[in-house]
């Protein structure tokens, strides 16, 4: 398979797309959530047409499920398709802030108190409008484990939802009718993985079947209850859309396989410039690193995991030695329990 870097996801001064285009870009980002796509699109298309209502944030998304399905990623595939960059967002790791008093890094501390002038809150208009571009007035935040946040901080969270509204230690306050706000959290993960049963290899699953689409049902349903046990109905009514997302396919994992080649390829050709070579998996290098990389339990973090460890690292060693040269088509292929640069013809 050889890969095309070509077609550049990232280009500036482009106009975003949206509606069904926005839905279809998302979705080849984001392979195999189609709910978070649905969930997601039309509240960027109000935002579009100017008819977000007022006095709270453009939408506000509870992202549930599994590790490694495509939460974190959707938020940055956003930030690429309305900003030209994934970098275009503000995440807020909420495990930082588990202590009642940690919340002043988020709001700065008030006049007068320790550490006042030291602390540059980390949710000022300033930054927030500065995550929106130039294509876009949207600032995308997301907001991390939000299970593990203090109570505080959950407070202070419920006002930003309910009057997109928050008010900083200095008494300045931060306006968030241009945010689109998500939440992620692992609530209910364990269950969820309970429910899933015992994790499964590369041959039990290929399609998506019924039994996995009750999966994804029953899913939801342990998610949701999780969360209307850790949060107050008051905060579970201000989100606009739970998101649950369900265990990765077979075929969902090969397309993200043919994603991370492609990105990895562009690394290859913006890091070695004219010393680059174009990596190619052999039919049977696919298959093998598919194998290896199949997890229910990791998803596609343990794909991302065997690319590293059977891909990335032997071709730098390569590279490192000097053995690949420059401009050639770079074949691997499985030999026993790791794959091979196959040897290049003179
Ligand atoms: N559905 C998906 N579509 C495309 N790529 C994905 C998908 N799911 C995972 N990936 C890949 O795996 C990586 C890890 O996924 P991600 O960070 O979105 O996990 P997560 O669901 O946020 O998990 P966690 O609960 O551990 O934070 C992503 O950077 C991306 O490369
Ligand atoms: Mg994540």
């Amino acid at each position: 398979m050889l890969i095309r870097t070509d077609i550049d996801p990232n280009r500036r001064n482009v106009r975003p797309p949206f509606g069904e285009d926005l839905a279809e870009a998302l979705a080849r980002k984001v392979v195999g959530q189609p709910a978070a796509v649905t969930s997601i699109v039309p509240y960027l298309t109000m935002h579009k047409a100017g008819l977000a209502p007022e006095g709270r944030p453009v939408g506000v998304f509870l992202l549930l499920g599994p590790t490694g399905t495509g939460k974190t990623r959707t938020v940055e595939a956003l930030a690429e398709l309305i900003h030209g960059s994934a970098k275009n967002m503000i995440k807020v790791d909420c495990g930082e802030f588990q202590m009642e008093h940690e919340v002043a890094k988020l709001v700065g501390a008030p006049p007068g108190y320790l550490g006042h002038r030291e602390t540059q809150p980390m949710l000022t208009q300033q930054k927030i409008n500065g995550v929106a571009s130039e294509r876009s007035d949207l600032s995308l935040i997301l907001f991390d484990e939000i299970e593990k946040a203090a109570p505080s901080m959950t407070r202070m969270l419920l006002g930003i939802l309910d009057k997109a509204q928050l008010r900083l230690g200095d008494n300045n306050t931060v306006n968030f009718e241009r945010t689109m706000i998500f939440l992620t959290s692992n609530l209910g993960a364990q269950a969820m993985q309970k429910q899933m049963g015992t994790p499964f290899g590369f041959e039990a699953v290929v399609h998506e079947t019924e039994e996995q689409r009750c999966t994804a049902k029953r899913l939801e349903q342990i998610g949701l209850a999780a969360v209307r046990r850790r949060f107050s109905p008051e905060f579970v009514n201000r989100i606009d859309k739970v998101v649950t997302y369900k265990p990765l396919t077979n075929d969902d994992l090969a397309k993200i396989l043919d994603h991370l080649l492609v990105e990895f390829q562009r690394l290859i050709d913006n890091r070695l410039g004219v010393r680059g070579f174009v990596l190619s998996l052999t039919p049977r290098g696919r298959k093998w690193l598919l194998k290896k990389g199949a997890s229910q339990e990791y998803g596609a973090r343990e794909l991302k995991r065997t690319i590293h460890r059977h891909v990335i690292q032997p071709l730098a060693a390569s590279v490192a030695k000097g053995t690949v040269r420059p401009g050639t088509i770079v074949r691997m292929d499985p030999r026993e329990d790791k794959l091979v640069i196959l040897p290049q013809a003179a």
